[in-house]
């Protein structure tokens, strides 16, 4: 793998520089800025360079097509304020672009390209569109580590069009992951939430075989509840994954790795309501499941309690709504305690996860915190993840 860092003549070269810049925004604020925080080392490091920089990243899963609510106009104005200095945002089609519309003025060294996920062939890792982005610049930067897991055009296709790097954060976890699975210490649990179901929940059954427990909460818990034959109301589940589940119950006993999964929910009647605590048979057709309950509170601090190693990607409910914070709080609180006397190392990974350390202030009380989620699960399966791939 070759590194931007140790390349050194930058000056006035077009990089292509690929971010996950993918922040949770609400009525075009942005509430947790972490994501644009740890880019701003490369960024500031093609600065120093005179570089121009041309940055791509996505926000959200618009399929395709344009969504004003996914834009990168509100990034691109934190960026903004954040360098001190004035960023283009380049809302027209990408296909109509030509090398010679940007940069036009020759003060001007930093430009976004409206979010890549509105162009269909992003997700095909189209070749002729990573050609076309090619053409725009000189080099090629990968500074999105979180999203290494996708085969994407702006990703993986695009290195073989243009000379391809590395980016300062991109390294920076790879060699903290690298570190964190060759000196793991045993018992080590991972705890899995979140709401993206589909990423994640065929990744558990490869994790077993290396845990000693498996933590499962969040969306993907709904499905393991309905799939043990428990009401789930109106929550949301992932369709088609009864087979997937049985082979994680399977495979979790011929390894001896533990499940632990909700005993009891704060469910909701919409995700605006306050938080009502039900044991599972309890659960009606209106209800709508939005956090873990006390008594699996309890039994997930226990298991941290027995642990050496923690890991953790997504939160255990629906925390933008504070009512159903409380679970995802006390496993974060739980770890930080453990850590404070040394007797646990834990990671943590994930916008949302983040997001929500960063409401309680605990985020520099982990021993490494990863910004990506979905790749950092897919890291720890062991399997090549194509934006790395790529780049070697
Ligand atoms: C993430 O938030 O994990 C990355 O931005 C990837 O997003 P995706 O799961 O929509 O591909």
């Amino acid at each position: 793998m070759k590194y931007i860092k140790d390349l050194e003549n930058l000056s006035e070269k077009r990089v292509l520089l690929r971010l996950d810049l993918n922040v949770p925004i609400k009525n075009g604020i942005i509430t947790d800025q972490t994501r644009i925080d740890k880019v701003l080392p490369v960024i500031n490091f093609l600065i120093k360079k005179r570089s121009k920089i041309l940055i791509i990243s996505h926000v959200g899963r618009p399929k395709g097509k344009i969504n004003k609510e996914l834009s990168l106009k509100p990034i691109c104005e934190n960026l903004e304020k954040k360098i001190n200095q004035k960023v283009g945002l380049i809302r027209n089609d990408i296909l109509g672009l030509n090398r010679d519309d940007l940069f036009k003025n020759s003060k001007e060294q930093i430009i976004f390209l409206e979010n890549i996920r509105f162009f269909i062939e992003e997700e095909k890792n189209d070749a002729n569109f990573s050609k076309h982005l090619s053409k725009l610049v000189d080099i090629f930067v990968n500074d999105a580590f979180s999203c290494s897991h996708r085969a994407h055009a702006s990703i993986s296709k695009i290195t073989e069009f243009l000379p391809s790097y590395a980016g300062l954060q991109l390294e920076m976890e790879i060699n903290a992951l690298k570190k964190v699975t060759t000196d793991i210490k045993k018992p080590i649990s991972c705890i899995i939430g979140g709401s993206k179901i589909s990423t994640k929940i065929g990744i558990i059954k490869n994790l077993i075989p290396k845990f000693d427990n498996i933590i499962i909460v969040g969306g993907m818990a709904n499905n393991i509840l309905n799939y043990l034959g428990n009401p789930i109301g109106k929550s949301f589940k992932e369709g088609k994954c009864e087979s997937i589940i049985d082979d994680i119950f399977k495979t979790s006993k011929n390894h001896s790795c533990k499940i632990v999964y909700p005993e009891d929910v704060a469910i909701g009647k919409s995700r605006e309501d306050k938080a009502q605590i039900k044991e599972l048979n309890e659960i009606t057709n209106d209800d709508l499941i939005l956090d873990i309950g006390p008594k699996t509170i309890n039994r997930i601090k226990d298991t941290i309690e027995n642990s050496k190693t923690v890991l953790w990607n997504g939160p255990a409910g629906y925390f933008e709504n504070p009512s159903f914070a409380l679970g995802s709080y006390e496993i974060a609180k739980k770890i930080v305690e453990k850590n404070k006397n040394e007797s646990i190392y834990s990671i943590v990974g994930g916008g949302d996860t983040i997001a929500v350390l960063n409401q309680i202030n605990v985020t520099d009380n982990f021993n490494f915190v990863s910004t990506a989620g979905g790749a950092f699960l897919e890291y720890l399966e062991g399997k090549e993840l194509p934006g790395i791939k790529a780049l070697n």
